[in-house]
């Protein structure tokens, strides 16, 4: 069996064990992702950057066979699911300030915005992923510039994001609790329940929003959804469109390589893709749930 197809099969059913990162679950969109990724670049042997997330320990180190694994995620984000650096497993540097990239271990865990990569960090990996974590970057441009920069000539880099606000799946609010102690949540949590329909999110104005969720809860926890949904941090709301463009004008495309698979694809529902292109002039892209890219690094 090739390598490839043992990272997508075989080596996740070993990390099956709900524990917090980075000794946890290895899920099944990470593990193809890395399939792919070990097909383009291969892992064996390399220093690798982690953007957004940080994969089992005991995966990278001893199946992907890298040389050295430095994750680096935002506690915000974290801290904004009610989730905190206990939930997250060790933390072993709290910002960029205290790490050396020269003395790093073979797996670190850094808490820290890629977008602040800073210059002792350039040129010291030799591939850079990023799994379901593009989403919540909230400045896309500055981030592919460091993970350029961070890259050694001749460095791979693999993203995958998942969710893009402009299509049906791309809300994201988290838990609102109402008078009535009913809970709230754009993401299938056993026992929440979502009161924001389908194509909401891009189709009707915060203000109606507001109105609309009056009349199914208590206004209290409508002007928390739309807070969430509308202005949380947490998400960049970033339309498809937008990421091929930076991705596009990204110093991959100007000085190295750059492939993205973000194709343009209209609704089945013409008067739903009528109706979307009518509310965000410009804008033709609904149906994109997941973005690949992949580039490199050549001066
Ligand atoms: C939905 S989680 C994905 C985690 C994991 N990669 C997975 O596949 O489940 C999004 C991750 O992106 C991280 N993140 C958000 N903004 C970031 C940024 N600017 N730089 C680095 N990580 C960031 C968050 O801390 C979080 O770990």
């Amino acid at each position: 069996m090739d390598r490839a197809t043992l990272i997508r099969t075989a080596w996740p059913e070993k990390y099956q064990a709900d524990r917090p990162d980075p000794h946890g679950k290895v899920k099944s969109y990470q593990a193809n992702f890395c399939a792919e990724v070990e097909t383009r670049f291969g892992f064996a042997g390399k220093r690798v950057l982690e953007v957004g997330g940080a994969l089992n320990r005991d995966f990278v180190l001893n199946d992907l066979q890298v040389k050295s694994w430095t994750a680096i995620q935002e506690l915000s984000y974290w801290e904004s699911i009610g989730r905190g650096t206990g939930d997250l497993g060790t933390i072993d540097y709290p910002s960029f300030d205290a790490a050396d990239p020269k003395t790093l271990g073979p797996y670190q865990v850094i808490t820290a915005p890629i977008e602040r990569l800073p210059e002792k960090f350039y040129e010291s990996f030799d591939l850079v992923i990023s799994i379901a974590a593009f989403t919540f970057v909230q400045q896309v441009g500055p981030a592919l510039d460091k993970i350029y920069r961070g890259l050694s000539p001749g460095g791979g880099f693999a993203v995958m994001a998942a969710q893009i606000w402009s299509s049906e799946s791309g809300l994201f609010y988290h838990t609102v609790t109402d008078k009535m102690g009913r809970l709230f949540s754009s993401y299938p949590i056993a026992g929440h329940s979502n009161p924001v329909l389908p194509w909401w999110h891009l189709l009707v104005q915060p203000t109606d929003m507001y109105d609309r969720l009056c009349r199914t809860t208590d206004c209290e926890a409508a002007g928390n959804i739309v807070q969430e949904l509308f202005y949380s941090r947490r998400i960049n709301r970033l339309f498809a469109e937008d990421y091929a463009k930076y991705f596009a004008t990204s110093p991959f495309q100007r000085y190295g390589k750059m492939q993205t698979n973000i194709a343009q694809q209209d609704l089945p529902n013409a008067a739903l893709q009528k109706k979307l292109e009518a509310r965000h002039p410009g804008r033709r892209d609904f149906n994109t749930h997941m973005i690949l890219a992949y580039g490199q690094r050549l001066i």
